[in-house]
């Protein structure tokens, strides 16, 4: 018999519980032996649980513990999750984990910690939720270099531009919609200005360039600024807005990295993804372009991804999973001042002083003094560049990025 903990016993945590129970005989097939989850670390009270005897409150009765092997960290943020990780690692326990925070922001040392100890550290959950996209990347497409990722990576965002798109919900009355349908955080900062799928994308990064990159160095923008009218706007220019997270590999091995609303067209692949799900396209420089898709979050989608990890874990107790990058010494992440883009305008003013001032591939009629406004490709620099130039001359009300 396995025995195996949970620390946290949130929405993911209680999934994870849950998912032990419910598929009990399957997962002994898999691991040869049952697995039993002998303690649920958690400050609250759950005795009245059919499972509350299994609470604890002392991280150190896990800790201490000689017959856990493996524990799953759904606890979130870097605080105690970030200490309670490191001494399981130490202790020999390997770690599994929903905690994309962690993963990318101290992910590197716990690898390395995790490899000097024998065991494994695994976050197949940290991205996508239940989409499988960390082991496809360091198993299935690992004979690849890696040319790009674009991925919507946040369900909460993705669901309130569906709805501002298909229902023409304002972006405050959606994110309320979201908040009372559960799938929005009471503070929803983190999701609606691009931290979270920002740390997703810094994952993803350090998988495919194999050296960190750090969520604080990454430029993040999210969704608050978007309008019905730039919805509209899209729609006339055959496009979508979508939240992308993206990183592009440059010739000298550097790479871009970021979060920013797109317009994408509408025959895109990832213009189809919508309400709470996610979908990250992949393209290697062997295979072309892979596309993952799915509930990018929710308990036990999510629940399961942390479960298969703890099986994984498992199985390779004796030989642990090779997973591992730098300290971000590299330096691998390119500013994005160079980053070549095609852009959205919207401008009040005339169109002549548009004409003038931007590269221009189109430019719609004036309603109400706004003009619409299609550029060529040019850098973000430029671009920061020649919205104050337009400034001056008017009112720029929005620049977005185009796919
Ligand atoms: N808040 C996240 C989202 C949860 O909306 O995608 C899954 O990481």
């Amino acid at each position: 018999m396995i025995k195996a903990a949970i620390m946290g016993h949130g929405t993911v945590g209680s999934g994870v519980y849950e998912v032990f129970e419910m598929n009990a005989e399957k997962i002994a097939r898999v691991v040869g032996e049952p697995v039993e989850v002998k303690y649920v670390l958690d400050l609250r009270d759950f005795s009245a649980l059919p499972y509350g005897h299994k609470f604890v409150t002392d991280f150190a009765v896990i800790e201490n513990d000689p017959e856990i092997s493996v524990v799953a960290e759904v606890m979130g943020g870097v605080g105690a999750a970030y200490q309670f990780t490191k001494r399981c690692l130490e202790a020999g326990k390997s770690v599994c984990t929903s905690n994309k925070e962690l993963v990318a922001t101290h992910g590197e040392e716990l690898l390395r910690i995790a490899e000097e100890h024998g065991v494994n550290y695994m976050f197949e959950a940290s991205v996508g939720g239940g989409i499988p996209i960390i082991r496809p990347m360091l198993q299935c497409l690992a004979a690849n270099e890696f040319n790009e990722i674009c991925g919507i990576l946040n369900g909460t965002t993705n669901y309130i531009l569906t709805q501002m798109i298909h229902n023409g919900v304002r972006f405050e009355d959606a994110l309320r919609q979201a908040q009372e349908s559960g799938y929005a955080e009471k503070d929803p900062t983190a999701d609606i200005e691009g931290h979270d799928a920002c740390r997703k994308i810094c994952i993803l990064s350090d998988l495919a360039f194999g050296d960190k990159f750090d969520p604080d160095a990454v430029s993040c923008e999210g969704i608050t600024k978007i309008t019905l009218e730039d919805v509209a706007n899209a729609d006339k220019l055959g496009c979508v807005i979508k939240l992308l997270g993206r990183a592009v590999r440059c010739e000298d091995g550097t790479a871009y990295a970021y979060v920013a609303p797109h317009l994408i067209h509408k025959e895109s692949p990832l213009a189809a993804v919508e309400d709470v799900f996610n979908a990250i396209m992949v393209d290697g420089n062997a295979t072309g372009e892979v596309m993952f898709y799915g509930k990018g979050a929710g308990k036990l989608a999510t629940a399961s991804a942390v479960a298969a990890d703890m099986l994984d874990s498992i199985e390779h107790a004796d030989h642990r999973r090779r997973i591992m990058w730098g300290d971000g010494s590299k330096n691998l992440l390119r500013p994005i001042d160079s980053l070549q883009s095609a852009w959205y305008v919207r401008f009040k003013g005339a169109s002549a002083d548009a004409e003038a001032v931007l590269p221009v591939e189109s430019v719609s009629e004036p309603v109400q003094g706004v003009v619409v406004v299609r550029t060529r490709k040019l850098s973000t620099n430029d671009m920061a560049k020649k919205a104050s130039e337009l400034a001056q001359k008017g009112q720029v009300l929005a620049a977005m990025r185009m796919l």
